[in-house]
């Protein structure tokens, strides 16, 4: 199998890569998810090292390297010595002393996945980082797009809810923009971030219905509660009322449209469950699927 190198060995975010790079991950991926997997990574050890919470993108990096036939250890900052006042570079080093080749890593501070780099020399992969960057989740979704749809150039993609917190926006923007889709952000006056929409060259409506027209996708996001002064939410009931997804306003979208979400979801806030569930419309669980396979790609991508 054809692999693609990446800059440095690292993904902090998708500024490093390429359009082809990319389209490369789609390649790979979809090659993987139809059978052409070996142990490629057989000696290999991957260390997770997440500093916050996650059920998809920890477990399926676990997922991904035993399937290429890696070894993974865990690190929980909870019951290690960090407990005990030990530093992060000195946990890093510890770490990296023990023979690790990869670290995936998700941390609330701006800058961390670089920094484990720096202090450890090893490969890193961004498994989420504060609001800033979730790379992995960006071509996940790229793929899952891509599968649908065979292109993701002029597709109208609309992205929905609390797009100031989220690190999954950022990283789509890039790797969408990149791609050639026409992007749509659809918020609250208060979780929209317009520089962002400015830099990205993104149509900014507020108003759902109008945002939905003529999508092909729909992207919805998890209202991030714990991240934010609650003050500065709308209400949820004011949220529901305006921007919850439902299959009434999906009528809205185009008729093949679909929907995504990257998890976890708030359910009946801003999606529906019928919605979230209807197993022909809602990626939902097609994305956490598809998860798998693209970490197997860029941890193959980087080690083998
Ligand atoms: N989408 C996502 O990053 O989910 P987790 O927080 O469960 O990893």
């Amino acid at each position: 199998m054809e692999l693609i190198k990446i800059n440095n060995h690292n993904l902090f975010d998708l500024d490093d890569y390429s359009k082809d790079d990319i389209m490369q991950v789609v390649s790979i991926t979809e090659r993987l998810k139809h059978g052409d997997i070996k142990h490629t990574l057989r000696n290999k050890t991957i260390c997770t090292l997440f500093y916050e919470n996650s059920t998809r993108t920890k477990i399926s990096f676990e997922l991904a390297a035993k399937r290429l036939g890696a070894d993974v250890i865990h690190f929980n900052e909870q019951g290690s010595s960090v407990e005990k006042g030990e530093s992060f570079k000195d946990t890093i080093q510890t770490l990296s002393a023990m023979g690790v080749d990869l670290f995936v890593v998700r941390h609330k501070q701006f800058g961390a996945p670089e920094l484990v780099h720096e202090y450890s020399g090893i490969p890193v992969i961004n498994a989420g980082c504060g609001s800033w960057s979730h790379p992995t989740q960006a071509l996940l979704d790229i793929y899952t797009i891509y599968e649908n749809f065979g292109r993701i150039e002029d597709l109208n993609i609309t992205i929905v809810g609390d797009i100031l917190n989220s690190r999954v926006v950022r990283s789509n923007l890039i790797g969408l923009s990149k791609m050639g889709a026409n992007i749509t952000l659809c918020a609250p006056d208060i979780l929209m971030p317009k520089e962002l929409g400015t830099q990205f060259n993104c149509r900014m409506e507020p108003e759902l219905k109008c945002a939905l027209s003529k999508a092909d996708v729909v992207m919805t996001l998890r209202m991030q509660f714990e991240r934010n002064d609650i003050q500065n939410f709308p209400s949820t009931d004011d949220y529901v009322r305006d921007y919850r997804l439902s299959t009434d306003n999906m009528k809205f979208a185009r008729k093949h449209a679909i929907v995504m979400h990257p998890g976890p979801i708030n359910r009946d806030i801003e999606i529906t469950s019928e919605l979230a569930d209807d197993f022909i419309q809602s990626m939902i669980l097609r994305q956490v699927t598809n998860g798998v396979y693209v970490r197997m790609t860029l941890l193959q991508s980087i080690l083998a």
